[in-house]
């Protein structure tokens, strides 16, 4: 039935979008995840009856992150109509030469795999920075752009008083390698690709974090009323001369001969670049002949992308294997022939989950294409079923832990499989303990992992409280540690005793829980014992803590193990409470006052001011008397509100004069 052809492909879509926007960990290429937007496109216009507004065809995809205020942007940010094949390019040359019938150049540029940003300057100052968001609106994520050093701030020559910019916003792979090194040492969620650690990093709420990311931006657009070119190539010159990165890969070509040639350089080149690149962009360099081509609902007519092949390598699968992680999560690996792909030998590949092994059909002995694309970690892509000679066994995700022989479980709504034996399982149990002992936990210095699996194998640590019980005697028996090894095992936990209680909270492990999470969770609930006993209402109460982390919360303090370590923990004299300092600025620094909140804020969401609010002991109230203390005031403030507090004499206060009325707890701040 096309009806539901047309509806499982759209819940496959929605899907690959949610992994790719919402969990930024996509686990299709674009190309097939293009190849199946296009097949859904083909069948919706061929039965119009089965519209939906809905359907992931009708929308251009999203970023809006919460928190950012959002900006409607002047022209609209679309995209570009994507060919894979030389083949499709010659069509699109083809149309341009028929459309305009007289001669033309095309600009070709690198098509740089990133963010898109776009940069309002007034005055040669830059004003705005906004994310493509859904295109016609984005989020103003001006305060974490001006991080950029590569970014000009002021203008220098002759520019238009008034103009737009667009480029891309990329981490260079150096930054992004060792990001995911820092994010693998604190067992955090690595980022698939440069692109998602870019995105990732310019919602962040903190743009001293975005600071140290090291973000570079490289400029390919330039919108507004009085350019200074009546050509493309020509605007851009211009742009690089005000200051802007523009990329020295731009060539103006006559011909598809040197379009071609272009395309060929630079696919090999480009590996030698700093930065992600994923194919080029073909553009109409005359802006007059841009205008006379137009716009589809989408994309400009005068300009396409070419998407550069993913590498690939056909080798031999002879095993799965499934690794144990600290959270209990499984994770299938590939274990192949060595293999020869993008410059280094492969011998594994991920595999994912479940579902991917399924939908690939793969059976012991298979032969499979794997692939590197923009990932770090080699994926397997398709089963060359033709090459089955002799069909080994199918490949079924394992039921049982590997490691504790535990039946394992998968959540509602997500991919992956859990080990439940949390404080039984051994990679489980040495994985929490490295977990507490880490820098951004309880930084116990001299318990690497190789010590920790010595002592557990010796049986003197079971759980995370152990460590506080260590004796030296004990320590110095062991033959593979040194008098000295010993002390500095004891000194490092003495000194994890001052540690304040949010990183305590971050170290138990509790699933979901990470840095972030663990202070929020500290300033809502001030001791360990009211975290104890929090209820999921009340959890799910704090601002940014959702249903999945409330739970797991709920479930954590449930379990009579983990409460008696808890105890077992206080007693050693950890932190356990919000020290009496926090406490203070906590509390006290807007109490007994009345706040109204007015406008749109740049800094922080409305709800998060509403929290900081209450937070610091003030009372959030709707409307403007008498009574009221002072109103916070962000851009276009009610004019009825204005009035109100004029005629009663209340103070406005700005976000920024806000943020240092109450300096130590806003909800995203952070200690680095
Ligand atoms: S031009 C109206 N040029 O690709 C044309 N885009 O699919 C606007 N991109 O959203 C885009 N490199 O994020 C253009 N040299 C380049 C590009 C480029 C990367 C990205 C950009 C855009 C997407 C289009």
């Amino acid at each position: 039935m096309i009806k539901d052809q047309i509806e499982s492909l759209r819940r496959e879509l929605e899907q690959h979008n949610y992994n790719y926007y919402v969990l930024s960990t996509p686990v299709i290429t674009d190309l097939e995840f293009d190849v199946k937007l296009k097949e859904l496109q083909a069948l919706e216009e061929a039965h119009p009856e089965f519209f939906d507004p809905n359907s992931p065809t009708q929308r251009v995809g999203s970023d809006i992150a919460a928190g950012f205020k959002q900006v409607a942007h002047v022209y609209p940010m679309l995209s570009l109509g994507n060919t894979y094949s030389e083949g499709e390019v010659q069509d699109f040359y083809d149309r341009v030469r028929k459309g305009l019938n007289e001669e033309f150049e095309l600009v070709c540029e690198l098509k740089y795999d990133g963010t898109s940003i776009s940069l309002t300057y007034e005055d040669g100052v830059l004003v705005r920075a906004v994310t493509r968001g859904d295109g016609e609106k984005g989020d103003d994520v001006t305060t974490n752009v001006k991080t950029i050093k590569s970014i000009p701030l002021r203008l220098h020559g002759n520019y238009p008083a008034s103009f737009e910019i667009r480029g891309e916003i990329l981490m260079p792979w150096s930054v992004f390698d060792e990001l995911n090194r820092e994010r693998e040492e604190q067992e955090e969620q690595l980022f698939a690709n440069p692109r998602n650690a870019a995105s990732g990093t310019l919602k962040l709420q903190n743009s001293k974090m975005v600071a140290s990311r090291k973000l570079d931006g490289y400029f390919y657009y330039l919108l507004g009323e009085n350019l200074p070119s009546e050509l493309h190539s020509g605007n851009l010159e211009a742009a690089h001369s005000w200051g802007f990165k523009i990329s020295e890969a731009t060539k103006v070509c006559k011909t598809l001969e040197e379009v071609t040639e272009f395309i060929n350089y630079w696919d090999i080149e480009r590996k030698n670049l700093p930065v992600a690149t994923d194919g080029i962009v073909l553009k109409v360099n005359s802006i007059a002949q841009q205008r006379a081509l137009g716009f589809t609902a989408k994309s400009p007519r005068w300009a396409i992308s070419y998407k550069f092949q993913a590498e690939k390598a056909v080798t031999r699968l002879n095993s799965v294997s499934y690794q144990v992680g600290r959270t209990g999560a499984i994770t299938p690996v590939a274990n192949l022939d060595p293999v020869q792909l993008s410059g280094t030998t492969v011998k594994r590949a991920s595999l994912h989950n479940a579902d991917i092994i399924e939908a690939l059909d793969l059976h012991i002995g298979d032969m499979v294409f794997v692939e590197k694309g923009g990932e770090i970690i080699p994926k397997i892509t398709a089963v060359d079923k033709d090459a089955r000679i002799l069909i080994g066994d199918k490949v079924t995700f394992i039921k049982k832990c590997p490691e504790c022989g535990a039946d394992l479980v998968r959540f509602e709504g997500e991919a992956a499989h859990y080990c439940p034996n949390e404080n039984a399982c051994p990679p489980q149990i040495k994985g929490k303990m490295e977990h507490f002992v880490s820098r951004k936990a309880m930084n116990i210095d001299g318990l690497g992992s190789e010590t920790i699996n010595l002592l557990y194998q010796n049986d003197l640590l079971h759980n995370i409280a152990d460590i506080y019980s260590l004796k030296i005697p004990d320590l110095i028996r062991l033959e593979r540690l040194g008098t000295k090894s010993a002390y500095n095992i004891q000194a490092g936990s003495e000194k994890s005793k001052e540690v304040p209680f949010e990183r305590v909270v971050f170290a138990l492990g509790i699933r979901f829980v990470g840095e972030t999470i663990a202070k929020k969770l500290a300033y809502a609930f001030k001791t360990i014992e009211a975290l104890e006993s929090a209820t999921f209402e009340e959890l799910i109460a704090v601002d940014e803590i959702g249903e999945r982390i409330a739970q797991s919360v709920v479930l954590y303090f449930k379990d009579p193990l983990n409460v008696e370590m808890v105890t077992r923990l206080k007693e050693a004299g950890l932190q356990m409470s919000l020290s009496e300092e926090k406490l203070q600025a906590h509390g006290t620094s807007l109490s007994g006052l009345s706040i109204v909140i007015s406008g749109t804020f740049s800094q922080h969401s409305r709800d998060e001011y509403k929290t900081m609010i209450e937070r610091n002991g003030g009372k959030n109230v709707g409307s403007v008397s008498s009574k009221t203390s002072f109103i916070l005031t962000g851009e276009n403030m009610g004019p009825e509100k204005l009035k109100k507090a004029e005629s009663l004499g209340v103070k406005l206060v700005d976000e920024i004069t806000f943020l240092e009325m109450i300096k130590t707890v806003s909800p995203s701040e952070d200690d680095e």
